[in-house]
């Protein structure tokens, strides 16, 4: 049976429709003092649970505990988290900070396997106390472009790994962009390697929050005269007026994966989790 959390409810029927296994119809609700509650309607004791919950917020980890609780009668639970809140605190980066991808993970109990996507540091999977395993949606990602040998560049040298992965899929060379401080004052912003002027251009992160990044590295590209910009990223968590800041900015299109269910999320990474599932 495949088990949705509120955030991934596209996502969890297209696994149950593609699987052809039974989809729980799930409840969630708040009381009138903002607690949740989440009912998975009676099952057979011997089934299989796969949940399938995206964490983007503290309500969605919470329903998450909940399910996996709700689900205790299940024979085998195994866990999908496609995008997992909290997993980019994976240290202390001042003292007295909370390491928040450990104390997240470690309240996850009683589950068989764990599975994620495009983990900002696949290190968090130490914390969870059973099998893990972080898929790469690279591939799928690079299977919506068309463009002929584009130039696949990574905002930052952390998201290298997945420009050249996806570069490799498209067929297209990728680079990084690289900050050079000239002076004092002078900072300059330009792909370490590649001259990106009159070529078409993606931009490929793991994760979109404020758009910050993004917009930054588009507005550094047009003035370096790419004749085209398009953006790809694993996670769309859109925060604030991210989609609009990076439309405004020039971009021609932005494509995303639908681990968090937006607008833009043109690509399902439900064969991918399927495929893992079955191996
Ligand atoms: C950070 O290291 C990630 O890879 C992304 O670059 C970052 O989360 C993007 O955040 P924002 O959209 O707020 O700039």
């Amino acid at each position: 049976m495949i088990v949705a959390g509120s955030r991934s409810q596209v996502l969890a029927s297209r696994i149950a429709k593609e699987s052809g296994e039974k989809l729980a119809c799930v409840e969630y609700k708040n009381f009138p003092d903002g607690e949740r509650l989440v009912k998975v309607p009676e099952i057979k004791r011997s089934e299989k649970a796969t949940i399938v919950a995206s964490t983007p917020d503290d309500k969605s980890w919470i329903e998450l505990l909940q399910l996996i609780d709700a689900c205790s009668n299940f024979s085998k639970i195994d866990l999908i988290i496609p995008y997992m809140g909290y997993s980019r605190q994976d240290k202390r980066f001042e003292k007295g900070e909370a390491i928040s991808a450990r104390a997240v993970s470690k309240s996850v109990r009683n589950v068989d396997s764990v599975t994620t996507i495009n983990l900002h540091e696949d290190s968090v999977l130490k914390w969870f106390d059973c099998n893990t395993q972080n898929l790469d949606a690279s591939p799928v990602l690079a299977s919506y472009f068309n463009s002929v040998s584009p130039a696949v560049l990574a905002p930052d040298e952390g998201a290298i790994e997945l420009a050249e992965k996806f570069a490799s899929e498209i067929g297209g060379d990728s680079d990084y962009l690289e900050k050079k401080r000239l002076s004092g004052d002078k900072i300059e912003i330009k792909p370490k390697f590649l001259d990106i002027e009159n070529r078409d251009v993606i931009i490929i992160d793991d994760i979109i929050s404020t758009g910050g990044t993004m917009s930054e590295a588009i507005e550094i590209l047009k003035d370096q005269e790419a004749s085209s910009v398009k953006i790809a990223c694993v996670h769309p968590v859109f925060a604030n007026n991210a989609i609009l800041r990076l439309f405004s900015r020039g971009v021609e299109n932005i494509v995303t994966t639908d681990t968090l269910e937006t607008a833009l999320s043109k690509i399902s990474v439900a064969s991918l989790i399927l495929n893992s599932i079955k191996s």
